[in-house]
């Protein structure tokens, strides 16, 4: 259990695939008792559940590319519109492309605006260790690491002793497309925020308690 810490921030998490958004999100959101927003795995449960939005995202997710802005913006709104996000809350994987930003712009004016962008900055050399082996808890959603943060045993969760999972995202194939759609869609966002004065940049390629205190430091 993270130590409880008082925070009231509203802010995205951006930064290339393997950056650690997630990993870093989920410690922070249970110890401020921020919602954590992932479109990531928002879709994912949409996929699982085999609703319509799933069945349509699944193909674009993976072969590694974006699912189409107008079923992402839409989802987000509606998320962001529930009680638990009123005040507080982490976007973590969105937006993704200049036309998610100004939407959420559009969406988010006055008392409810955003208070920080954080970008986690890891070269492209260690995003792709750190995506080949990454496994997730298929029950609880814990994110785990082969080397870099192993389970006691190889195929369950530490957490809740769930089956762990390899994301089919996270084939070589799909990681290259991955890699390929953030420098093209998704970087050109840190210039956009950058010149509304709220983006902070997290050198990410740390040890994650490293870069979990720097974090703090920056959400304040
Ligand atoms: P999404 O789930 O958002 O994937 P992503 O942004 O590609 O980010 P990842 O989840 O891969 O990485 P992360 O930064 O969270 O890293 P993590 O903490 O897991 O999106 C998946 C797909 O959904 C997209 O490709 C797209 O199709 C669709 N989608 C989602 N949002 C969308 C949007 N807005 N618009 C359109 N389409 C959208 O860490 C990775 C690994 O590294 C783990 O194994 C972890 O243990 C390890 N690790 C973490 N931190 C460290 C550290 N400091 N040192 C060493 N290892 C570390």
């Amino acid at each position: 259990m993270p130590m409880a810490i008082a925070l009231q921030a509203r802010c995205v998490f951006l930064g290339a695939p393997g950056a650690g958004k997630g990993t870093q999100a989920k410690q922070v959101a249970d110890a401020a008792a921020l919602a954590h927003i992932s479109t990531g795995d928002m879709l994912r449960q949409e996929v699982a559940a085999g609703s319509e939005l799933g069945k349509q995202a699944k193909g674009y997710m993976d072969a590694g590319k974006l699912v189409p802005d107008e079923v992402i913006i839409g989802m987000v709104r509606a998320r962001i519109a529930q009680p638990d996000a009123k005040a507080a809350w982490i976007l973590d994987g969105f937006p993704r492309t200049i036309t998610q930003a100004e939407a959420l712009d559009r969406s988010l004016t006055g008392e409810s605006a955003l208070t920080h962008v954080i970008y986690f900055a890891v070269p492209e050399a260690a995003l792709i260790g750190r995506l080949a082996g990454r496994r997730t808890c298929s029950q609880c959603g814990a994110i785990w690491h082969v080397e870099n943060k192993p389970t006691k045993r190889a195929d369950k969760c530490d957490a809740c002793g769930g089956d762990l999972v390899q994301r089919s995202d996270d084939r070589p194939e799909a990681i290259g497309k991955r890699l390929e759609v953030y420098r093209s869609q998704t970087a050109p966002l840190l210039a956009y925020y950058r010149d509304r004065s709220v983006l902070r940049e997290l050198d990410a390629n740390r040890a994650p308690e490293v870069v979990y205190q720097e974090l703090l430091k920056l959400m304040q």
